[in-house]
């Protein structure tokens, strides 16, 4: 039995042993010495105060993990939620396997649970890791790699080049697309002027009646070291909150076929691929030639739903499908005991209502908190999770019912990275 690490925030005198912990957890720093870490966490500790918060794990008084949370307005089934993420989880190599991590992510939950926020967030290190703690699968991530003549040519608008002082513009079309898209997280203004300031970074976007409905954000990247001639686009945010936007950014990149070999292009959008004339990657590894390739896929940011009455309550105003029935759900929550728990909702006409009688219901469903998050999310839907054997039904005959009310038409997308 190892001693439970205490959890608290971290305060200015840490950090120098905080960063300790992070440039040896980390094998790959992003900075060249311990000083810059210490500046990196200071400036970040100033800066981002309203929205990232930093934890320190200690046992007998040293400092032997990390980690920061982060608070998201997310964009969950067409009603905004407050979200956690975690990010920068970090153990001392001379603790690892002591439980340390596992402690971190109790408090992680505990603390935002006290809170009252629903539904956290993380990027995996490694997938299984947190599936065992009851995160689940989001939606695959597709690379593209195009020609860019694969791109349509159509009608470019007005394009313009976008730079820093475009910030206030360039957020304000991406919270409209916010506001209409299930799954994406606000951002704030200063994220988007600090992107439109760094040199490396381009930023072109497309405005109609003095608006901007649309922008892209890419770097080039040389195809090959010594090839100063020859690069690749690597398109890192694409927001357009209409069609025309859309076709003028796609006419953008199709008329730089001269200078461009291949768009790298990353995108959750699963019917991406029927917009372009040719969406084969060039490659042909995977499936010989008798099919084409076309993207490579990533299992990206993952969900975990941590107080199930309280989710339902705060989608009182939200229909869920148009059904009326009176469902048991029992959610298996090893990790966390508190949502290891059984909660009986009444649907009428797919308005939720969380009942304090268990007993009365037409049929109970049960499954493990992470396949519950990800149907919630509507990164799977519930007839997959019974075929594959992750939900139980009591009558099968409700089944269609259960995923009517259930399911989301649309997978979560998502845009931030942290
Ligand atoms: C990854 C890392 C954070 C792991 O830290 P760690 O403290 O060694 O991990 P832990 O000892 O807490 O391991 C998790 C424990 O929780 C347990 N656990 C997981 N889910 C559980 C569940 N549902 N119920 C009970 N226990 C559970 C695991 O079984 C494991 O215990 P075990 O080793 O006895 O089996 C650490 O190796 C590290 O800092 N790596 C480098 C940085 C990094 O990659 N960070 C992650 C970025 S997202």
């Amino acid at each position: 039995m190892f001693m439970k690490s205490e959890i608290s925030l971290l305060q200015k005198d840490d950090l120098e042993q905080f960063a300790q912990v992070i440039v040896h957890a980390y094998p790959m720093p992003y900075q060249n010495s311990i000083d810059d870490c210490i500046h990196w966490i200071r400036d970040s500790l100033k800066n981002d105060a309203a929205s990232i918060k930093y934890y320190k794990a200690v046992k007998n008084g040293t400092i032997v993990g990390g980690m920061r949370f982060f608070d998201f307005q997310m964009n969950m089934r067409n009603v905004m939620i407050a979200a956690a993420g975690m990010g920068l989880v970090a153990v001392n190599p001379l603790y690892r396997k002591e439980h340390v991590a596992k402690d971190m992510l109790h408090f992680f939950i505990e603390e935002n649970d006290r809170i009252g926020y629903p539904m956290l967030v993380l990027y995996p290190f490694q997938i299984g890791f947190y599936k065992k703690m009851g995160f689940g699968y989001g939606t695959k991530q597709r690379m593209y790699k195009l020609l860019p003549t694969s791109f349509p040519e159509g009608p470019r608008g007005q394009l313009l080049f976008l730079n820093g002082q475009d910030a206030a513009s360039v957020s304000a079309c991406y919270e409209k697309h916010v506001a209409n898209t299930h799954g994406t997280t606000r951002q704030s203004q200063v994220n988007f002027e600090k992107m439109l300031k760094n040199f490396h970074l381009k930023a072109v976007g497309v405005k109609s009646n003095g608006r901007l409905e649309g922008f892209i954000i890419f770097s080039y990247k040389r195809v090959k070291p010594d090839l100063v001639y020859e690069n690749d686009m690597h398109v890192h945010w694409l927001v357009y909150n209409n069609r025309e936007a859309l076709t003028a950014l796609f006419g953008y990149i199709h008329a730089q076929k001269d200078q461009i070999k291949r768009v790298y292009l990353n995108t959750q959008d699963e019917y991406f691929f029927s917009l372009l004339e040719d969406p084969t990657n060039g490659e042909s590894d995977a499936f010989n030639s008798e099919k084409l390739e076309c993207y490579t896929t990533a299992l990206g940011m993952m969900y975990r739903v941590i107080n199930i009455p309280g989710l339902f309550r705060a989608y009182k105003a939200q229909r869920f499908g148009a059904e009326s029935l009176t469902m048991k759900m029992t959610i298996r929550d090893s990790f966390f005991q508190r949502n290891n728990t059984s909660t009986t909702i009444r649907f009428d006409a797919g308005y939720a209502e969380v009942l304090d009688d268990l007993k009365k219901y037409d049929v109970e469903i049960a499954m493990d908190v992470s396949d519950f998050s990800s149907l919630f999310v509507g990164a799977v839907p519930f007839e997959k999770l019974l075929q594959f054997g992750l939900a139980e039904i009591s009558d099968p005959a409700y089944a269609d019912v259960v995923s009517r009310t259930l399911n989301y038409p649309k997978k979560p997308m998502c845009y931030v990275y942290f």
